[in-house]
């Protein structure tokens, strides 16, 4: 059966599968206006936009992050025929926040989904930009507590969320939780998840609920339609797509990993503090488990300067930037990191972005 259009805001997406931003690097111009340009909403990391960008208009400098916002999504537009496209911004990336939700304004993006953290200040961020109305703002929550704070806090900024993507624990990426029993505890599964938020957000108005997190198949995307969400939020289907910015060694990880090669990083884990998903033989966190490397975090990205996690010695975090970094070809000097959703080993073969729209929208 046709799956439904999505409304966001002023964005009508043509078919209400919305592509889960993907850091550092995977999801990129390139996949996202192939995704827009498909009917769905393509959504471009912000992570590392300032080396990323550098790195493909030549320059030896980081590029300013609100200039790489601006540039990538233009460019994400121009391929996608002017469809809506969205960018990823993570709230933990604390440094470079302001200046991606800013760029991402100036460069035409429609809507900014954010999370890994609250995105308490984002309606704040956007309220002196010139487009602070055409612009839909999209939390990432994991609990209806999540959304009421959010909503709280926002509506004494003047504004509500546009929709809410609810992300539950087969997300690939981080996942909002802190340690392997509440990630795995049945009461936090996302279908449970997604009735808990459908009922906060009726509180507050008639928010469109994406639900995010072990999507994999058209019947998987009917069966949230079915109990009341207005679309999906999918990335591990588009990591493995010719587009996404995956190395290719990454791509052949995916096509061989098992279901029991990909694990929820706790300790090493990721310096925000939230579980990662890894395919669990990548080099680099083969080298970080054996204790073989420092966690060198000399990016900047995640944290504030004195806050940064080198200043945590031993054992407890991964650099997850230098390896991501690697992943995507930009870090030669590392080994690579490779995180994916718990449905990653399902993947037997790498698609075309058209492809993979046609299989999910079941056409
Ligand atoms: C490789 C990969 C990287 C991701 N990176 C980010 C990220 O940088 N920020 C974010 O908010 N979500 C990130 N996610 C989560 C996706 O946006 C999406 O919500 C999630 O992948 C949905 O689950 P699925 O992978 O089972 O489809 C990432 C997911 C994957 C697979």
């Amino acid at each position: 059966m046709q799956l439904p259009s999505l409304t966001i805001r002023n964005s009508k997406i043509e078919t209400c599968i919305v592509q889960g931003g993907m850091g550092i690097g995977l999801s990129g111009f390139r996949l996202a206006g192939t995704v827009a340009l498909e009917g769905g909403l393509g959504v471009v990391s912000s992570a590392a936009l300032d080396r990323i960008v550098a790195a493909r208009v030549g320059s030896k400098r980081p590029t300013h992050p609100r200039e790489a916002a601006a540039i990538e999504i233009t460019d994400a537009k121009k391929l996608g025929h002017g469809h809506p496209v969205g960018i990823n911004i993570m709230v933990a990336v604390v440094r470079q926040y302001s200046h991606s939700v800013l760029g991402s304004m100036d460069g035409g993006v429609d809507v900014i989904i954010s999370g890994a953290g609250l995105p308490l200040a984002l309606p704040d961020i956007v309220k002196d930009h010139i487009r602070a109305d055409e612009v839909a703002l999209v939390p990432i929550v994991s609990s209806g507590r999540a959304l009421d704070l959010i909503c709280r806090r926002w509506k004494r900024s003047g504004r509500l969320p546009d929709a809410v993507v609810v992300e539950g624990p087969m997300a690939g990426g981080h996942v909002a939780w802190r340690t392997l029993k509440d990630a795995y505890d049945p009461k936090n599964r996302l279908e449970n998840l997604v009735v808990e938020v459908i009922e906060e957000a009726k509180r507050w108005g008639n928010i469109p609920i994406i639900a995010a997190g072990g999507i994999y198949t058209h019947d998987d995307i009917w069966k949230y339609l079915e109990v009341g969400c207005a679309g999906v939020q999918m990335g591990t289907r588009f990591l493995a797509t010719h587009e996404s910015g995956a190395s290719e060694t990454y791509k052949k990880k995916i096509l061989e990993c098992k279901k029991e090669d990909i694990i929820l990083a706790e300790k090493n884990g990721s310096p925000c503090g939230m579980l990662f998903h890894v395919i669990k033989d990548a080099p680099f966190y083969e080298e970080a488990v054996a204790q073989l490397r420092p966690p060198n975090c000399n990016k900047g990205y995640v944290l504030s300067r004195d806050l940064k996690c080198s200043s945590k010695t031993g054992t407890e975090t991964l650099c997850i930037c230098n390896g991501l970094l690697a992943s995507v070809g930009l870090n030669p000097a590392e080994k690579e990191l490779y995180t994916i959703g718990a449905n990653g080993y399902r993947v037997d073969r790498i698609l075309s972005v058209k492809e993979l729209m046609d299989e999910l929208k079941g056409t």
